[in-house]
């Protein structure tokens, strides 16, 4: 016997979830696609092939459990640092994914969303990205949101900036300015905030991650690495966000 600790409760399975309480919006960092594939002697690219098939294997998963959305971190603002190499795989990468799921996700009725500052991209990788959006837009069963050369602080700087423009052009009152209105100006307008934030790979930190929008969301770290992440790693989380009690800063219900 290893030294592996018990634990009391049962294995989660969909059955042993209670559904009135899937939390609406699952944001997810991905992290450890390089780990995964140095501990394989392969390259890091094929890490991230690999977290790809993590990536199918949640969005079925959380569909299938009743979660509406599902916020992936696919490129950071920061990723661009990585050796040129890597930048160049997961951009071919994202795009063989565009052509590959399409279909899948029209049948899924998975609505693509992007959060990012799109501008940067490769033009071709752009516009098949926007076509899938303008393509899966009735989908209704879930709202898939990549964050693609995304950056939270970059995200707040943007918003701030719109409502700005909007002050200086009399279109709005300094006063008027709220949390509705920075909302409004997010990527994520429209969603609402994540109720659960998982970040796999063993770091503990959000990474410039949807600052703004996990101001309440429970945390959940787990030390896969995201290759590996499945449907039992996923109802794991889900079982142990079920037990959190969420007060929102109020107090408990009796
Ligand atoms: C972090 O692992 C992962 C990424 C930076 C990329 C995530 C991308 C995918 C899973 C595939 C593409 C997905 C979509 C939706 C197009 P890491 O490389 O930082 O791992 P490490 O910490 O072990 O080095």
């Amino acid at each position: 016997m290893g030294n592996t600790q018990f634990d009391p409760r049962p294995l989660a399975t969909e059955r042993t979830l209670d559904p009135t309480r899937i939390p609406a919006h699952i944001a997810i960092i991905m992290d450890g696609n390089g780990r995964w594939a140095a501990a394989r002697g392969l390259p890091r690219a094929a890490g991230h092939r690999a977290g790809l098939e993590a990536v199918r294997r949640t969005i079925d998963a959380c569909r299938d459990c009743g979660v509406r959305v599902l916020t992936l971190y696919a490129f950071s603002t920061e990723n661009w640092r990585r050796p040129a190499d890597e930048v160049a795989a997961l951009m071919r990468l994202t795009g063989e994914a565009v052509v590959d799921e399409a279909a899948e996700l029209v049948r899924g009725g998975v609505h693509l969303r992007l959060s990012g500052d799109l501008s940067a991209l490769d033009p071709t990788l752009r516009e098949q990205l926007e076509q899938l959006v303008a393509l899966t837009q009735p989908n209704r069963n879930l709202v898939l949101n990549v964050a693609y050369n995304y950056g939270g602080r970059a995200e707040i700087v943007s918003a701030l900036r719109k409502l700005a423009e909007e002050v200086a052009a009399g279109q709005l009152a300094p006063g008027g300015i709220n949390e509705t209105q920075v909302n409004a100006h997010l990527y994520t307008s429209g969603l609402p905030d994540p109720d659960l934030l998982i970040r796999t790979g063993g770091e503990q930190r959000l990474s410039n991650f949807l600052l703004w929008q996990v101001a309440y969301a429970e945390l959940y770290f787990c030390d896969v690495f995201w290759p590996d992440f499945d449907r039992t790693h996923l109802l794991a989380a889900l079982a142990d966000y079920q037990h959190r009690r969420r007060r929102f800063g109020g107090v408990e219900d009796e």
